[in-house]
């Protein structure tokens, strides 16, 4: 039982080094339970790099790495493995296996993590439960190949949350996407964090998927995402934007401190809302 309250993710002065180039300089953040962060920065700068860091795929030269409160350092691969089991991890590329079905993509974390203990008879109505959550539930005997780049992104993140995991991270979920089918992948975004009280880290190019995460709920009464009011319906989480520029973390904080930053690097990914 974790009784003391402590970081989902903690990075303390993390550099990593590809060749002679600094990958990650020198970065640190915490993100809290239930937070969203938004991760914007150019191609290049160093965020799926982040993300795979935090998910112990790719280890740091130096500086520390704890997830759940765990100092990655000290995990062998059997227990990486195992913390690996507690985040969904929604891929660029979407990521899934194109010789297996939807149904067994979906199916694959549940098989193959081991500390999960799923019960064989389990694994089909979890499959179903999270396909009907991304409204995709029709495509389990479907091939990658026969759905659209939106259909897949969603069966990417009923893959990601099938193990309801309490966090869950998102490279890029709406990138190459047209602005509806984006706005429908942050919608189920949205209502995983909202129903699930998941904590979550979204790479973006898209300011607009950040304002969403900022200023949007999942209403289970209307299944609709809606504007927040300043009613404090949305006590439980908090958005906090990050933007890397060549391996540096040059801006954390809140929309509206983002909003007001002078620097033209960061100012590039301000978009104010159209709404
Ligand atoms: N496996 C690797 N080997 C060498 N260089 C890499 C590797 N992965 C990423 N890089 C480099 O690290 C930098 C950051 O990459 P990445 O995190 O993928 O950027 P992005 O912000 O676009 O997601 C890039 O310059 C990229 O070329
Ligand atoms: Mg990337």
């Amino acid at each position: 039982m974790e009784t003391v309250r402590q970081p989902v993710v903690k990075f303390e002065n993390v550099s990593l080094r590809f060749d002679d180039q600094l990958v990650l300089d020198s970065i640190s953040f915490e993100v809290w339970p239930g937070q969203s962060r938004i991760l914007l920065g150019a191609a290049g700068s160093g965020k799926t790099v982040l993300l795979k860091v935090a998910l112990g795929l790719v280890k740091p030269d130096s500086g520390s790495v704890s997830v759940f409160g765990q100092d990655l350092r000290k995990l062998g691969e059997r227990e990486l493995f195992d913390l690996r089991s507690r985040i969904g991890m929604v891929f660029q590329e979407g990521g899934l296996f194109d010789s297996l079905t939807i149904e067994e993509n979906v199916a694959y974390p549940l098989l193959n993590q081991r500390v999960l203990h799923c019960p064989p008879e389990e694994v089909r109505p979890k499959v179903e439960e999270s396909l009907s959550f991304v409204e995709l539930e029709h495509t389990l005997d479907k091939f990658p190949s026969e759905l659209s780049g939106g259909m897949r992104r969603r069966v990417g993140i009923a893959r990601a949350v099938v193990t309801e995991p309490p966090l869950v991270l998102y490279d890029s979920p709406t990138a190459g996407l047209d602005p509806i089918t984006s706005y429908t992948i942050m919608a189920l975004i949205l209502k995983q964090r909202d129903l699930k009280r998941t904590t979550c880290m979204i790479v973006t190019h898209r300011y607009q998927d950040g304002d969403m995460m900022a200023n949007y709920v999942y209403n289970p009464r209307t299944g609709q995402a809606e504007p927040t009011g300043s009613d404090g319906d949305r006590a439980f989480q908090s958005t906090v934007f990050m933007v890397l520029r060549e391996g540096r973390l040059v801006f954390e904080g809140t929309q509206d401190e983002l909003e007001s930053v002078r620097d033209p690097y960061v100012s590039k990914f301000v978009k104010r809302s159209e709404h």
